[in-house]
């Protein structure tokens, strides 16, 4: 393997399920309304995963879609990385069973959980392993947590849409690729978004089938007070480790959770809001596949140029923070 002093994305995919969940529809399930809902998240619609529908088949989707943009062939691919929260089971790694669909016989395959900013994690954790000599890195971001969401709780299932993004990594040209990152968590935040019910501490065999903790749980106002503070410092952080300002930054990528929580880390950088990446009000929140979607959209637009800086940011259970800024092009 060579080591490669560049690393960058060679081309991106995105897949979310048919099915549309309108506030309207929520109207009819919960205590909200159409109001409620734009005003405070920014939110008008988000898609939801078929009962047959599994993170590897949104995933497998996205990945192809990838792979056929980046114009690489499964069987090249060295590496598969899934950031996800609500992977098919538990074990094996929903990374492997795409390896498995996509027959990519060469590649190793993990899973990466850091909520979502898993996607930005394992962006990091690619780039790292193309520098190191790797030379095809797929990464796909995917979460259905409508599996996981409580459709009687209306302070979570309005927020919460599934999806699947995807890019695949490679060597690049000198100054292209990820050119500084930031990653970070605050682990004592841990209690304020997780899944009780399903792992070793509590196994779901011990507790009833109607058990309130086989649903997420979220701390709202705690995960929105800490993500805005770690959207902005992040931002701040890796414009500095790569020497930049905001008033440079071609695209803002923030993870679509909330449009309050992105215009207020916007607003400290001074980015113009023609270059502010928004699609929360068709998706809602998808976790670890937000920012990968929202990237396959820009860069469908056609509005992304070779050179152009592109700065992603995002935060999620953990708790956790990721960002990281790449030049975009000099496919080698
Ligand atoms: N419809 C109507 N009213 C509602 C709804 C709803 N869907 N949800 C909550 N309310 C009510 C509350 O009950 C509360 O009423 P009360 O004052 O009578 O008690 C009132 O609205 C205000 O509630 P707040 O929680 O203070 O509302 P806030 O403005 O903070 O918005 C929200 C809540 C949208 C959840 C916000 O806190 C938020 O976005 N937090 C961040 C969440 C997030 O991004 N999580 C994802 C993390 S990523 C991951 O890893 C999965």
């Amino acid at each position: 393997m060579m080591p490669h002093g560049f690393a960058g994305i060679l081309g991106t995919g995105r897949a979310v399920p048919e099915r549309v969940l309108t506030n309207a529809d929520l109207e009819k399930m919960v205590d909200t309304s159409d109001e409620w809902i734009v005003t405070r998240t920014g939110i008008k619609e988000r898609r939801i995963a078929s009962p047959e529908e599994a993170a590897s088949d949104l995933g497998y989707q996205a990945a192809l879609k990838a792979l056929e943009a980046s114009k690489v062939k499964a069987s090249e691919l060295d590496l598969i990385i899934v950031a996800t929260i609500t992977g098919d089971m538990p074990f094996p790694a929903t990374a492997c069973i795409i390896q498995g669909r996509l027959g990519a016989t060469k590649a190793a395959a993990f899973d990466l959980a850091a909520g979502c900013s898993g996607w930005v994690y394992s962006l990091e954790v690619a780039q790292s392993m193309v520098k190191a000599g790797y030379q095809r890195v797929l990464v796909i971001g995917v979460d259905v947590l409508s599996k996981i969401t409580d459709y009687t709780d209306r302070s979570t299932c309005v927020l919460f849409g599934d999806g699947a993004g995807a890019a695949v990594l490679g060597p690049v040209k000198e100054g292209y690729g990820v050119l500084a990152s930031d990653l970070g968590a605050d682990g004592l935040g841990a209690d304020y978004l997780k899944l009780p019910v399903g792992g070793s501490r509590c196994p779901s065999q011990t507790v009833a089938i109607d058990d309130p903790g086989r649903y997420l749980k979220m701390s709202g106002n705690e995960v929105f007070k800490f993500a805005v503070r770690a959207m902005g410092d992040s931002t701040q952080r890796v414009l500095e480790k790569a020497n930049l300002t905001g008033e440079d930054i071609s695209w803002f990528i923030p993870h679509q959770a909330n449009i309050r929580i992105i215009k207020s880390a916007a607003s400290r950088f001074n980015i113009p809001e023609d270059r502010i990446y928004i699609n929360v009000d068709r998706y809602g929140n998808t976790s670890a596949a937000s920012i990968p979607i929202a990237l396959d959209e820009v860069v469908e637009t056609g509005k992304v140029q070779d050179g152009d800086l592109i700065l992603v940011v995002g935060f999620g259970a953990g708790l956790t923070w990721g960002s990281a800024i790449l030049r975009w092009g000099g496919v080698e």
